[in-house]
């Protein structure tokens, strides 16, 4: 989503990309350059059904769904190149690993890195963020040392540092969330004062949908003299995530919300980092010479990439990447902003809804509360209409505990939504209404 002299554009049913129809008046109900059914016809789960009806896919947050050229690259992979990597001289091995180098640096593309060998692949985000917190965190943490989080933080970026805490005896401190849904960068700056030695923080709430100002948190965190760590995996999917630009140590992100497969993702570390710190699991491939009185490493990124990695996985992981930079950053928010504005508007004339996160500086993530309907029941019903929405605490149980509620229901939106698709979510609202005798 980095490379530069993309053109924003749209797919053609063959998956090669196509510049936007200049000629169109208007952009439609759209209300931009976006060939939705072009970009649609490009992933083969949206034509299903659900219970009868049109699926209307809004769990994206959760995980998006993979095109055509994802799915044919990890086949072609699997029915023409496996083999082992790293490891073998023979032909297919060379492919293998081919395919697996040349998707670290599609994905290091994706993030603004100027050098592969600083993405480590993982199985997602959380072990990025256990990696960190295991091997950098066990290494340069000592007791009494200060780790800053926030309020609004995954469980994932929260329990690896619980763990730490646990080992270490460091002191974990939590940024406060205001109201409307935005860090309290106050409570951010009287927190910084205690000179934490990290602060690891998300770029877009899943729960909430707030961007935050990452740029600002880590130059502040820099002055202060602590290391920053950012949790991009709702933002790398949705947003221009350049970590030249963000200028953070740590960025850590999955592929599988960014229509790639599951059980990878990546962790970009500066170079120097990832030379410093140990390695995160021993085993193949992560040494440089082993003897049974101990061993020395490989360089960074294979130090920490023991084992057979998901090579699969990582194929289609660089092949999404690609499939994103061929779209064009900018495309792809100017879609979702429109899909955001135009939800923000529906949702907010329905009585009873009440929608958490701010109206600005946000992605198009909505959580809501809709009268005092559960958000599991209303989940339930919409999905007899074939809408699928996430219900529950999102993995955000103390964020959940801020707001004096136990979940929320989240509707997600992608690239390849529409605002047909915020109608018909609204629609089973006002049906799941009716089921319940009322909105109250
Ligand atoms: N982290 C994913 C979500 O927010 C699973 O739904």
């Amino acid at each position: 989503m980095t490379e530069p002299n993309q053109v924003a554009g749209v797919l053609a049913p063959d998956g090669r990309a196509v510049l936007p129809d200049g000629d169109r008046a208007a952009p439609g109900p759209q209300e931009s350059p976006w060939d939705i059914e072009a970009i649609r016809a490009q992933f083969p789960i949206l034509s299903r059904e659900v219970h009868g009806r049109p699926l209307v896919y809004l769990d994206n947050a959760a995980s998006s769904q993979q095109p055509h050229r994802v799915l044919s690259r990890v086949e072609r992979y699997l029915r023409e190149q496996h083999a082992n990597v790293h490891r073998g001289a023979h032909q297919l091995s060379a492919e293998a690993t081919e395919a697996y180098e040349d998707a670290r640096r599609a994905v290091a593309a994706h993030v603004g890195a100027t050098n592969p060998a600083e993405i480590v692949f993982t199985r997602g985000t959380t072990e990025a963020v256990n990696l960190v917190a295991s091997s950098w965190g066990g290494a340069f943490v000592s007791p009494g040392d200060e780790i800053l989080l926030t309020k609004m933080e995954h469980h994932s970026n929260l329990v690896p540092w619980q763990l730490l805490a646990g080992r270490t005896g460091c002191v974990l401190r939590f940024v406060d969330v205001t109201p409307e849904g935005t860090l309290d960068l106050e409570d951010f700056d009287r927190l910084l004062a205690r000179q934490p030695r990290l602060v690891a923080f998300t770029h877009v709430s899943n729960s909430l949908g707030t961007i935050n100002p990452v740029r600002e948190i880590v130059a502040r965190a820099h002055a202060a003299g602590a290391l920053t760590l950012v949790d991009g995996a709702q933002a790398a999917p949705h947003l221009l995530s350049d970590v030249s630009r963000i200028g953070c140590d740590f960025y850590a992100f999955s592929g599988h919300k960014m229509c790639g497969p599951t059980g990878v993702g990546a962790l970009w570390a500066r170079r120097e980092l990832l030379e410093e710190m140990p390695p995160y699991q021993g085993g193949g491939e992560m040494i440089s010479e082993v003897r049974l009185e101990g061993s020395s490493w490989a360089k960074p990124p294979h130090k920490f990439e023991a084992g057979t990695p998901n090579i699969s996985g990582v194929v289609g992981f660089g092949e999404a990447a690609r499939f994103l930079a061929e779209l064009g950053a900018e495309a792809i928010e100017s879609h979702e902003a429109a899909l955001k504005r135009y939800a923000l508007e529906r949702l907010g004339d329905i009585d009873g809804l009440r929608l958490y996160g701010p109206r600005q500086e946000r992605t198009s993530v909505f959580s809501f509360t809709y009268g005092d309907v559960h958000p599991h029941d209303l989940s339930t019903i919409l999905d007899q209409w074939g809408i699928a929405i996430r219900a529950g605490h999102h993995c955000n149980q103390p964020l959940m505990g801020h707001y004096g509620i136990s979940g929320t229901a989240r509707a997600s939106f992608y690239l390849y939504n529409s605002t047909d698709e915020i109608d018909a979510l609204c629609d089973g609202l006002a049906l799941a209404a009716e089921v319940f005798g009322g909105i109250s």
